[in-house]
Order: C-alpha cells, then structure tokens, then sequence
C-alpha cells in the first residue's frame, strides 16, 4: 500500500484550517495524514478538534520557556520523534527562529489572509480594508526566515466589498483558506512534493 504523505500540524487558535485537512483527510480526499497536532496555547481550539479526530496532540506552552529558542528546541525534539515529511502551520501565532528552520529545511509551510506579498503581518484583513485594496484572498507558502516572505505555492483571490468589515472579509477569506489548504495534498504523490521542495 502507498505510505502516506505524514503531516504535523501546528497552530494557536481555533483551528478551523485543521479543522478542514481533517475533514478532506477523513472523507479520503486528503492524500496525506495527519500525524501529531501541537498548540503553543492550552487554551486552543486545535487541541479539541484533534482530540476529537483522533489524532495525538500535545500542547508545548510557550510561556514556560525564558527564550524563543527553547521553545522552538522543546518542538523541534517533538516533531522530531513524529518523523513529519512536512509541517503545516494553521493559525500558528508564533515566528519560526532559526533553530526550527534548520531542523526543518524546505519542510514548514503557512497560510496567511493575504495576497502575499501585499500585507504580512498580522491584522492584515483589517489592512487590507483601510488601504482600499478592491480584492484580497489567501497564500499558502513556504516558511523562510523573514514574517511571510517564502516561496508562494498556491493563492486565492477574493473580492473586498465597499460595506466590509474586518469580520466579514476574514470569514471570506477563509472559506477560501479551508479550500485551498488541503488542495495541495490532493492526489499528491509524496516524491513530487519532495521533489518540489528539494529545488527550492
Ligand atoms: C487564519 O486566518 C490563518 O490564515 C491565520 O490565522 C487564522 C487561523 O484560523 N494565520 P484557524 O485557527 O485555522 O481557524
């Protein structure tokens, strides 16, 4: 049988976008799997969701570490043990230090609410109003060591409308983010993805 393409994911928050790579992982349409969820935050909503789904999760509470490094050693050692083939950040509100992308390298990638490279940071829907773009969307990119500069893979675009607000185009958004982030991973064989990020 064809071994699966191995997934950790990380994130912060709710976890809507884990939330969907569960979903398409169940329903089969995902031709990866889900291999460890870890939190920063106890609090998350990500924990539930992988708990409930199933999968091993474990939440790594950032603020019982002094530094960012250690932090970032104590999930290394964890991933490390998962044997992931790449990592996906889903709302993971943490920057990534060098001590996590040398572990990792060309394995870590992110979706962000923007059309990248036009607003990155956070609070970006919000931004993307007040600057009176007329369209915004969603990137699913690689993780390099600036606040969402890496390679982009894949894109939506959404349109902005006149009486939007911050909420309202963040739910449009990520609807589109829920589509597009398990899209990758469709009828992927793990080599091409491996080849893909060997010439990167
Ligand atoms: C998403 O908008 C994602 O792009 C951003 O944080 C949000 C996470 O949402 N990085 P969720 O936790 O997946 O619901």
């Amino acid at each position: 049988m064809k071994e699966k393409f191995r997934l950790a994911v990380l994130a912060s928050g709710g976890g809507t976008n884990l939330q969907s790579l569960i979903d398409q992982s169940q329903s089969g349409r995902l031709d990866a799997e889900i291999v460890l969820v870890i939190c920063n935050n106890p609090n998350a909503g990500a924990l539930v969701r992988a708990e409930n789904a199933g999968i091993r999760n474990i939440c790594i509470n950032h603020r019982d570490f002094t530094e960012r490094q250690s932090f970032d050693q104590k999930v290394v050692d964890v991933l490390k043990e998962a044997q992931p083939d790449l990592i996906v950040l889903a709302g993971f509100m943490r920057i990534i230090s060098s001590v996590f992308l040398k572990a990792f390298p060309q394995r870590i990638i992110n979706i962000h609410p923007s059309l990248l490279p036009a607003f990155p940071g956070l609070h970006v829907q919000r931004k993307a109003i007040e600057y009176g773009a007329r369209f915004s969307g969603c990137t699913v990119h690689f993780v390099d060591d600036g606040v969402d500069t890496g390679p982009i893979i894949l894109q939506a675009v959404v349109p902005i409308h006149t009486d939007d607000t911050e909420e309202s185009l963040s739910a449009r958004i990520l609807e589109q983010e829920h589509r597009i982030y398990p899209k990758q991973f469709s009828g992927l064989p793990r080599n091409v993805f491996k080849s893909l990020t060997a010439r990167l």
